[in-house]
């Protein structure tokens, strides 16, 4: 399947706002590939395909985990937010025909990250939170340390996800808090203090 045709099948599966989401979140992703040292196909492709279980029904979404065994993770079984990025991955293996373990592990993290990211999931993750159509008050900041420095930008990421779901009185992934001290290693001490000061 061409990601022509890929976008067609997209387009009847999910709700106009979804698509049209999943279509900037493609090219935001082929934007910022480049930061990562990553193929913007293989972003485009990613970026593309990573809602694509959004608009399933949640107990369509749970009988196909546990038909298929493709989750165990208490928190991802009771968090029905988190169904569609788990389902994701399966639908584009068996129904877009993705093979390509590295868009395959994007589209599966890109809701609770992971610890050690692999470039395609952190080029998804990013690009998921800064395409132009979302618009939260922390976004300019997002967008602009992007191109600043990718590792902080994912701090800032994990941060704005981590807050959001608390907010909504759900339980953090242990994958998120992994995901986010990863980065923290990998950056300027100094520089992660005046960001998280303001
Ligand atoms: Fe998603
Ligand atoms: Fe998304």
């Amino acid at each position: 399947m061409d990601i022509l045709q890929m976008t067609q099948k997209l387009k009847g599966v999910l709700k106009e706002k979804r698509f049209i989401h999943s279509v900037n979140v493609s090219k935001t992703a082929a934007e910022i590939a480049h930061l990562f040292n990553v193929d913007p196909k293989k972003a485009e492709i990613a970026g593309l395909l990573h809602d694509c279980a959004k608009n399933f029904d949640k107990e369509v979404m749970r009988d196909i985990i546990i038909k298929n065994n493709l989750s165990k993770d208490e928190i991802i079984l009771s968090e029905p937010a988190l169904y569609h990025a788990v389902v994701g991955e399966y639908i584009a293996r068996t129904e877009y025909g993705i093979s390509d373990p590295d868009i395959l592990e994007a589209i599966f993290y890109h809701t609770i990250g992971c610890g050690d990211m692999k470039p395609l999931s952190c080029v998804i993750y990013l690009a998921d939170l800064i395409e132009p159509t979302r618009n939260w008050p922390e976004i300019e900041e997002l967008r602009r340390l992007t191109y600043e420095d990718v590792n902080l930008a994912l701090i800032r990421a994990f941060d704005i996800s981590i807050i959001h779901v608390i907010g909504k009185g759900r339980a953090i992934h242990p994958n998120t808090i992994y995901g986010r001290n990863s980065f923290v290693k990998k950056v300027d001490m100094m520089k992660l203090q005046n960001l998280t000061a303001k």
